[in-house]
């Protein structure tokens, strides 16, 4: 399905598409079997669409598996977005998120306007305490990833079976690399 086949005038909400796969902000990387949305239309997405803007223009359950890598970060505001993802996600689909760990090397350039750690999304987990209400998600994993530096001596283990420890005391001393979360969003049908 060619670009022209996917993007609807905009008048249309939703775009029609029989792909169950989205990227968003792939910037041009290429993946055949997914729908792919950025902002930069330079990245030639199916969708141009920026995700600070909601709805996003897809059906409701619409897709089975939603790739978010390195994407979130740039954005202004996490609840409307998690809304959002929980609203185009099937409910046995898989929501998978990669950013910069807010120890990272990378995670404090301009560019980035959302810090993460290894509790950032607990807010929309299921049996997880939080103030915030809203749609919830069931956490399939999460991790926070290091360099191979922290690897050598198990660090990484030892600071992913004991995350509380590691965020209030160890990681600007050991400064990690990205946080992976893999969610499935809780509804009905
Ligand atoms: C760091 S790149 C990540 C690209 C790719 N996912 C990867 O991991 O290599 C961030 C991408 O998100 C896109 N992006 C930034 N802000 C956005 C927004 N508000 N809405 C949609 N896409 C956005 C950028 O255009 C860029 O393509």
């Amino acid at each position: 399905m060619n670009q022209q086949e996917l993007i609807k005038p905009s008048s249309r909400r939703e775009i029609e598409t029989t792909k169950s796969k989205l990227v968003l902000g792939h910037a041009g990387k290429q993946d055949d079997d997914a729908v792919t949305l950025d902002i930069d239309p330079e990245h030639n997405p199916d969708v141009i669409h920026d995700l600070n803007q909601c709805p996003y223009p897809f059906k409701d359950n619409q897709f089975q598996e939603i790739i978010c890598h390195h994407v979130l970060e740039h954005l202004e505001n996490l609840p409307p977005v998690m809304s959002e993802l929980h609203r185009i996600c099937r409910k046995d689909g898989t929501i998978y998120i990669e950013v910069p760990h807010h120890s990272s090397w990378c995670a404090n350039t301009p560019h980035h306007k959302l810090r993460f750690n290894f509790f950032g999304f607990d807010d929309y987990i299921e049996d997880e305490y939080t103030w915030l209400k809203g749609k919830k998600f069931r956490l399939l994993k999460k991790e926070i990833t290091f360099h191979r530096a922290h690897r050598r001596f198990f660090l990484h283990k030892i600071f992913n079976k004991y995350p509380m420890a590691y965020e209030r005391f160890w990681t600007y001393m050991f400064p990690a690399e990205h946080f992976k979360i893999w969610l499935s969003p809780m509804k009905e049908s």
